[in-house]
């Protein structure tokens, strides 16, 4: 497994993260969607400053190997885990774990005692490894197309009281 680092987004990284959740969402819900959908979903990055608007609206990571971009993630509020989105090159070794890990334990920072996510089909199994539960099934729609997902939701747990240290 190459080591996955993690920092916060900078401006630059924009079109990269763009590409990436273009290729992310081409290649890897193939299973899951078709070509329309995925069309359709794909499109919400189109609009450059639309799709810059959302991250920097939120606290989103870049996750990195060797230095270069290759998944992302979003926090949005204390509570929702908005986004998250690996490039299919770098599928399978830990990527979209190391920015969970890292969301879980912000959103705990801010107060959250629980963590929702509306989890595509493609990244149901990956939630559910990690402890969230299934709540609802979701139809949603995208330009022309409905898409299911499924709310998804994980208690964190061990929230530290305010004001205590550990
Ligand atoms: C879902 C997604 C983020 C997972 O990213 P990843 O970096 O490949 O995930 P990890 O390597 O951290 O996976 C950890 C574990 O989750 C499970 N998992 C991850 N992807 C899986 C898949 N496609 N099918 C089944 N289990 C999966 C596995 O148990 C995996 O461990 P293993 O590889 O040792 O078997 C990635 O497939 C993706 O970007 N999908 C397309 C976009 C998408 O659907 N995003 C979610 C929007 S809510």
């Amino acid at each position: 497994m190459p080591a996955v680092g993690l920092r916060p987004l900078l401006p630059a990284d924009i079109p990269m993260l763009a590409a990436i959740f273009v290729a992310s969402i081409e290649e890897l819900t193939e299973d899951d969607y078709s070509e329309a959908q995925r069309e359709a979903w794909a499109s919400r990055a189109e609009d450059e400053d639309a799709f810059a608007a959302r991250l920097n609206g939120q606290l989103t990571l870049v996750a990195t190997i060797e230095s270069s971009p290759v998944g992302f993630a979003s926090l949005k509020g204390k509570d929702l885990l908005d986004m998250l989105y690996v490039h299919p090159g770098f599928a399978r070794q830990g990527v979209a774990s190391a920015l969970c890990d890292a969301l879980e334990k912000l959103a705990t920072a801010r107060g959250a005692t629980a963590l929702t996510a509306e989890a595509s089909d493609t990244a149901e199994p990956f939630f559910a490894r990690r402890g969230y539960v299934g709540e609802r099934r979701n139809t949603v729609t995208v330009g022309d197309e409905w898409l299911t997902n499924t709310t998804m939701t994980k208690s964190l747990g061990g929230a530290t009281p305010a004001g205590h240290a550990s």
